[in-house]
């Protein structure tokens, strides 16, 4: 048997973290998962979920990519095959009005991990993008886009951070990196051991929905009916978390048998359904699916808001076969399973 590759996951007791390490650890002849989160948003409970889910213990290191001597040692102490790097800051609301945080948490950070990983000749990184860096697209932006505008810092960081990688990539023979930039992640993973961390603030549709079902808000809002959509509300295509997670496990193939689709070493792929939904579909598929009641308002738009945020995603489909397998109707479903099964 091919020996194990160990695989270092940063934010990995966070929302799309959690649910790699479970992809992972589900391939225990073929990975070992190595953690480091920071818990600045995620509980430690996560962990004992994890490795009751896994059904072993998993490497864990609490530490942060500011401070490199924490970082250092986590390099000094395994020896990786690839990095799958998850740990930011992601709300857009909070990168609004603290810019400052947004740019020293997920720029330096991400300098600091990716100094390491050439000092420690971790030549394997994938990262987690999103298709905020498209900004305010109404098209089907397609990954080749060289007009990348984001329009909050949030988006940006993660336009800077995909910049610096490109360029290292480029400047680094051996270093070689797949961007993976995620449409709307949504939902829990079946079980209903993890899902959206349900402390944080939210500020996304799903997490929003699943605090008002907790009983933690009277009712939601709809930002606008008065976009030019079949039903005035703004449209996205929102991806199972499960989908998404499972398509870090296939992008890790880019740096085997798929490494000749890499151009300067790297490979950019959007992650979506290509399918759109408006904020009314999923409020009343959430209602059906659940048999939930949500009690909501219309209100204007949220300054930001593109009225269609719809990334063509056939790239991944076509070149390493990733098909998201769940619909609106089963991210309902089991983000509702979620919040009824929720300890924490
Ligand atoms: C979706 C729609 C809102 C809340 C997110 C993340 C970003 C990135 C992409 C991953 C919009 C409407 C929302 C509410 C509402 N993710 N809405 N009432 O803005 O598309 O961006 O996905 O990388 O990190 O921010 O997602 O869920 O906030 O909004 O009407 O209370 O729901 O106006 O049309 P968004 P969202």
């Amino acid at each position: 048997m091919e020996n194990k590759k160990t695989i270092l996951v940063t934010g990995g007791l966070g929302y799309i973290g959690s649910h790699t390490v479970v992809e992972l650890g589900a391939l225990p002849d073929k990975y070992e998962v190595v953690i480091l989160d920071n818990i600045s948003n995620a509980s430690i409970k996560i962990l004992e979920k994890l490795e009751k889910m896994v059904s072993r213990k998993l490497k864990y290191y609490s530490a942060d990519l500011l401070n490199t001597e924490e970082l250092e040692k986590v390099f000094k102490e395994n020896e990786f095959y690839a990095v799958i790097h998850f740990a930011a800051k992601k709300s857009v609301g909070e990168s609004m009005t603290n810019p400052l945080l947004y740019y020293k948490n997920n720029v330096t950070g991400t300098l600091n991990l990716i100094e390491l990983c050439l000092k420690y000749n971790v030549n394997n990184f994938i990262f987690s993008s999103s298709a905020c860096v498209y900004g305010n697209r109404n098209d089907n932006a397609k990954e080749d886009e060289s007009d990348l505008r984001p329009i909050n810092p949030y988006g940006k960081t993660k336009l800077m951070m995909e910049t610096i990688l490109q360029d290292v990539a480029r400047a680094n023979t051996n270093f070689k990196t797949v961007i993976l930039r995620y449409c709307n992640p949504v939902s829990a993973h079946k079980s209903g051991i993890i899902g959206e961390n349900p402390t944080a603030a939210v500020s996304n549709l799903f997490p929003v929905i699943e605090n008002h079902i907790r009983g933690k808000s009277e009712k939601i809002f709809v930002f606008g009916n008065d976009y030019n959509t079949p039903d005035g509300t703004a449209i996205r295509d929102y991806v199972h978390v499960a989908d998404i997670a499972k398509g870090h496990i296939i992008a890790l193939d880019c740096f085997g048998e798929k490494k000749d689709l890499m151009k300067n070493n790297t490979v950019i792929y959007n992650m979506g359904t290509d399918n759109g939904y408006s904020v009314m579909d999923v409020i009343n598929t959430y209602i059906k699916a659940a048999n939930a009641n949500i009690n909501f308002e219309i209100t204007g738009r949220r300054e930001g808001d593109a009225e269609r945020s719809l990334p063509d995603c056939n790239k991944i489909k076509k070149e390493l076969g990733w098909i998201p397998l769940e619909n609106l109707e089963t991210m309902c479903k089991d983000s509702y399973n979620w919040v009824i099964k929720c300890d924490i």
